[in-house]
Order: C-alpha cells, then sequence, then structure tokens
C-alpha cells in the first residue's frame, strides 16, 4: 500500500542499518522524505543512496547534534512530521569484559 506518508518528513536515527534502515527503506516507499542519522559516515551515506534518502552523520548523545540535524532537516525539507529514535545498541553487540563478542545467538539464556 504506497503512499501511506506522503508528504511526511520523517528522520530515523541509526538508519545505516537493522531495525532503522528497514523502518527507513519503509518510510522512503511509503512516500515520505526520509533524512537518515547514524554515527557510520560510510554505511549511512551508502544507504541513504540506495534507498533515495538524506544522511546526517549524528550522534543522538549529543544536543548539538540534534540540533543539526533538526536544521538540516528544516533546509531541506521546510518541515519535521517524524522522528523514529531507534539508535542504540543491541545486547547482542555488547562487549564483554574479556573482549569477546556475547554469543546470545547460541546461547540466548547466558549472561
Ligand atoms: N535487535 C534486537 O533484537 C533489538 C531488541 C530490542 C531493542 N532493539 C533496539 O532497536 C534499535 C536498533 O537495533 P538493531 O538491531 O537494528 O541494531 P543495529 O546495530 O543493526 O543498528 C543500530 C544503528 O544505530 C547506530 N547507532 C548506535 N549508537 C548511535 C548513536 N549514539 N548515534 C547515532 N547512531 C547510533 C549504529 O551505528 C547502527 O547503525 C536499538 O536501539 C536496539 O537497542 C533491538
Amino acid at each position: 500500500m504506497p503512499d501511506r506518508l506522503k508528504g511526511k518528513v520523517a528522520v530515523v536515527t541509526g538508519g545505516a542499518s537493522g531495525f532503522g534502515k528497514a523502518i527507513a527503506t519503509t518510510f522512503q516507499s511509503e512516500g515520505a522524505s526520509v533524512v537518515i542519522t547514524d554515527l557510520s559516515e560510510d554505511t549511512g551515506t551508502a544507504v541513504a543512496k540506495e534507498i533515495g534518502a538524506t544522511f546526517v552523520r549524528a550522534d543522538v548523545t549529543k544536543r548539538d547534534e540534534w540540533e543539526k540535524v533538526l536544521k538540516q532537516t528544516l533546509d531541506a525539507y521546510g518541515k519535521l512530521d517524524l522522528v523514529i529514535n531507534n539508535a542504540g545498541t543491541t545486547y547482542a553487540n555488547k562487549v564483554s569484559p574479556n573482549g569477546a563478542a556475547k554469543a546470545l545467538v547460541a546461547s540466548p539464556c547466558a549472561d
């Protein structure tokens, strides 16, 4: 069902991969103008190019970077309708004290 977001402007944080990339791709295909933000400049730029979105490198933990995202979004599209604040770290990606990534897929209940 295309165009359910026609005319809407959306910011998707952490849009360079995972859920954020999927949300950004879906919103774009539904007619929204999407601004992807992420820590990763290379991946974020590539995803934005792939789906026709705009990329702004920004860290969601920094207020001045949110202000940059808002300014660039308003400069480009004149408004902001939706913010999907998805950026974050999954538990499976956390590094254990000895430096090894936790293998939760193999043992979902292990600490
Ligand atoms: N995958 C899961 O099972 C799961 C479960 C519950 C909640 N979540 C949450 O969903 C969100 C997305 O998870 P995912 O599995 O797609 O992860 P992912 O690692 O694939 O994607 C997260 C993206 O966020 C970006 N990011 C991380 N910190 C950032 C920061 N400070 N500023 C800007 N960008 C930042 C990363 O660069 C990455 O591109 C996370 O907030 C995560 O905590 C995930």
